[in-house]
């Protein structure tokens, strides 16, 4: 089958290269010139495990191609997939649907013929039916242009496999029985005949499932993370307690690493675009639960700020802190919301001298925070540091010797925000530990 996917980020150009693995042949479609050429070098614009060969693989035998060119994406197929970014808006946290709405307004002109649109934009609930109003008025096929909505629920850094072996598929249409639905039946036929379950269902629901699901995790997440500051009051141990509720098969042990929080682009920005959305259509009560699991993420931070102070004093002016860990989490070089550089930002605005240290997102991190030290190697960032702050749990940093460390610092001080550190080993090793979620 042809199909395109317009917008190329993390989701669309992992979409595209996995439809292309499905044996599609595929244009994907991006504004951004410099994107687009280094897609068609075979090669992702982020660092995203197994993409880079997809890539490779599929553009170096001509299946997948990248164009910045609307109407090129238009005449290529009748299966359109939207995935461009539907960021905050800049002083609101409503979702900001602009890129969105520019996407389709722009495609529509080229679609003479019957087509498909599939969103898998995020989005609040709603936006479907406006969606389809933009078709309907500038595409010369006018009604024959039908939207099916298709989320997308894959993991930064697990992304390829998510998209190839999803939990399940969602496809929501405004009539039953669409032609819209046997076409993307076909174009994931191998995914459905793979057993992933198929939940065909309407716009309004498949829109809320994306922000449900994310609502939900972010709220898992600030669950363990409230126990956490239940357990620094009390004596317990966080890490023990997530343990053995894991073991509940009825709560299971997703999503109940306590830490520093969530972050990235997607739990922060969808939890506060949930609620909004909730408020507008006056159901603002019913999102109370999710309201307060943004407030338990925010105190996170606070706390790894407060235990700074505690063991530095009040005044970190002239105070020099090392932080390991720049990307929101492991195994991606994503700073979007990063709970480690939001900390880091913080302690530098309040007069200590920050030096970062990240596998991956070094680069990112310094065009957004410039005012940060950054130095590559974790052991060379902890020489003459008065705290070492562990903010992403990078397995790397898990194996680095806090014997070795500790010769590097006249102070060994360490705070483990995200619990992976072997705390008995670093005080072996004459490090003062203080960790989240403990005493
Ligand atoms: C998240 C969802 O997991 C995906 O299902 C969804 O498709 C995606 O957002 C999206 O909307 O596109 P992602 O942001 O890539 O995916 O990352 P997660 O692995 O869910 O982690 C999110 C944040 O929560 C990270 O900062 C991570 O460190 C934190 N986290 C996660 C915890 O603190 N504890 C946990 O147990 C799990």
């Amino acid at each position: 089958m042809k199909m395109t996917v317009i917008g190329c980020g993390y989701l669309g150009a992992t979409h595209a290269a996995c439809m292309a693995e499905l044996g599609h042949e595929v244009l994907g479609m991006d504004s951004d010139i410099d994107k687009v050429h280094t897609l068609n070098s075979g090669k992702a614009p982020f660092f995203e495990r197994d993409l880079d060969d997809l890539l490779a693989k599929h553009t170096a035998s001509g299946q997948l191609k990248f164009t910045a060119s609307y109407g090129e994406a238009a005449d290529f197929a009748d299966l359109h997939f939207i995935g461009v970014g539907t960021p905050n808006q800049p002083n609101s946290d409503a979702y900001d649907l602009t890129h969105l709405f520019d996407a389709v307004r722009r495609l529509a002109p080229g679609l003479t013929t019957p087509a498909v649109v599939a969103v898998k934009s995020t989005v609040p609930v709603g936006t479907a039916p406006r969606v389809a109003e933009i078709l309907r008025k500038y595409a010369p096929a006018g009604d024959l242009i039908e939207v099916a909505w298709n989320p997308e629920f894959l993991r930064e850094s697990f992304a390829v496999d998510d998209t190839l072996r999803p939990d399940r598929l969602v496809l929501g249409f405004n009539t039953t029985h669409s032609r819209a639905e046997a076409v993307l039946r076909q174009a994931f036929e191998k995914i459905i005949e793979s057993g992933t379950p198929t939940i065909v269902t309407d716009w309004a629901t498949a829109e809320l499932a994306k922000g449900a699901a994310n609502s939900y995790l972010a709220t898992k997440i600030s669950f363990i993370n409230a126990m956490a500051e239940v357990c620094e009051a009390s004596g317990a141990n966080v890490a023990g307690l997530a343990d053995i509720l894991g073991h509940d098969h009825r709560i299971g042990r997703h999503g109940m690493r306590p830490g520093l929080g969530f972050g990235g682009g997607c739990l922060p920005k969808d939890l506060a675009g949930f609620i909004t959305r909730a408020d507008e259509l006056d159901a603002g009560q019913a999102v109370g639960i999710l309201r307060e699991a943004a407030a338990v993420n925010a105190r996170r931070r606070q706390r790894v700020i407060a235990l700074a102070r505690e063991e530095l004093g009040t005044d970190l002016r002239g105070k020099r802190i090392t932080v390991w860990g720049a990307a929101f989490k492991p195994e991606t070089d994503d700073i979007r919301d990063s709970p480690a550089l939001a900390v880091a930002q913080t302690l530098h605005d309040l007069g200590a001298t920050v030096t970062v240290t990240d596998p991956k997102a070094l680069d990112n991190a310094r065009k957004l925070h410039p005012e940060l030290d950054y130095v590559e190697d974790p052991i060379a960032a902890v020489d003459d540091a008065d705290l070492l702050l562990h903010l992403t749990e990078w397995h790397h940093f898990t194996t680095i010797d806090p014997k070795r460390l500790a010769t590097r610092t006249t102070t060994p001080k360490v705070i483990d925000a995200r619990g992976t550190l072997n705390t008995a080993q670093w005080r072996d090793a004459d490090w003062i530990t203080r960790a989240l979620g403990r005493r």
